[in-house]
């Protein structure tokens, strides 16, 4: 797998929002969230909700779940306002999927710093290097630069869509490149050209973390999102036995959560961003998960608050809305991911 060198001003792309302490008491928080269920049956609104979400964000959703999952959920709901607890390029894939309704994203600062790694013209320029590539975008990215791509996919089904595309095409892999290296080592494709873009949570989640967590509990269930620095080096670990086979999972944040419904083991090391850890504790109370980066927190995710949520159902603003052409492209690389899984 050959690496381009683009050169990436990584940290000039993005600001980070300051994380804000939110000290309400339980009941300040259950009269937000009674508030924000009556404001949205009179809004006819669905509460969707990323497992990265603030624990009592994803106690109001309706769904929460991945990327996968909650572009689904958009597609299918009957209802007639979306309010997105997530980020920017979820709440536009989901404008994109459902064109006639109003999508709200309740703080317009919750970007994402992959995201941000590739414009739509760094990618046009990129594709031009490689005459006959097929472009496979992640779904952290705008939706411009989906409309520049064939394929887009997340972490559930990144190398199932890569499988479905003939062996002999190049692909290149747009923007992370752990990711990337994850989805060239599952699949064994030699000519996947990765982006060299990253989520600045994730590639704090390293090797050396992963290996002393290993050492400190021996018996550890270890689940890790493909995102992380780590990636690479642990999958090549598992390869050489330096990582058991059999306690080791690469998975995007719902098959973590499948997993543990299947799982045996009692205790999980969790590698990605903590919120996730909120979700998982709740479904199985008996078992215990020890995040491998407990400074893995992602500043975008929570700026979305209750108070913004609510703000959000009564003025029905902040909507994200995306050009109809740049929609329309942006589908056909959606809609091809959707028909493969
Ligand atoms: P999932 O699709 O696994 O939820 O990941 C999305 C994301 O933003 C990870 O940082
Ligand atoms: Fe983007 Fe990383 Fe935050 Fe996920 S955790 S939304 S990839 S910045």
């Amino acid at each position: 797998m050959s690496e381009v060198a683009i050169p990436l001003p990584f940290e000039a792309r993005y600001s980070l929002p300051p994380i804000e302490v939110i000290d309400d008491s339980r009941a300040e928080i259950r009269s937000k969230q009674e508030r924000i269920a009556r404001l949205k049956e009179e809004r006819n609104a669905v509460i969707l909700a990323h497992n990265y979400q603030r624990d009592e964000v994803q106690e109001i959703a309706d769904f929460v779940g991945d990327s996968l999952g909650l572009s689904q959920q958009a597609a299918s709901t009957p209802a007639d306002v979306i309010v997105f607890c997530g980020v920017h390029f979820m709440a536009e894939t989901a404008a994109i999927l459902c064109p006639d309704k109003v999508v709200l994203l309740p703080d317009l600062r919750a970007g994402c710093s992959l995201a941000a790694t590739i414009s739509a013209a760094e990618l046009r320029a990129w594709k031009a290097r490689y005459p006959g590539a097929v472009v496979v975008a992640y779904v952290n990215t705008s939706a411009e630069v989906k409309a520049e791509s064939d394929y887009c996919c997340t972490s559930a089904n990144a190398a199932k869509v890569v499988r479905s595309i003939p062996a002999d095409r190049p692909i290149l892999f747009v923007p992370d490149k752990f990711l990337a290296a994850a989805v060239a080592h599952q699949t064994g494709r030699p000519n996947i050209i990765p982006y060299p873009g990253c989520c600045h949570v994730h590639r704090t989640i390293r090797p050396e973390q992963v290996l002393r967590m290993m050492e400190e509990y021996p018996d550890i269930e270890l689940l890790i999102h493909p995102e992380c620095g780590c990636v690479s080096s642990c999958m090549a670990r598992v390869a050489d036995g330096t990582l058991p086979s059999e306690r080791t999972f690469f998975l995007s944040t719902e098959g973590m959560m499948r997993h543990i419904g299947n799982s045996r083991a009692e205790e999980f090391a969790v590698g990605t961003e903590i919120g996730m850890l909120h979700r998982l504790r709740k479904m199985a109370p008996d078992k215990l998960f020890r995040p491998v980066n407990p400074d893995a927190v992602c500043e975008f995710m929570k700026t979305i608050t209750l108070d913004r949520v609510l703000r959000s159902l009564e003025i029905l603003e902040p909507q994200i809305h995306v050009p109809q052409e740049t929609a329309r492209r942006a589908r056909l690389a959606i809609d091809r991911m959707l028909a493969i899984i």
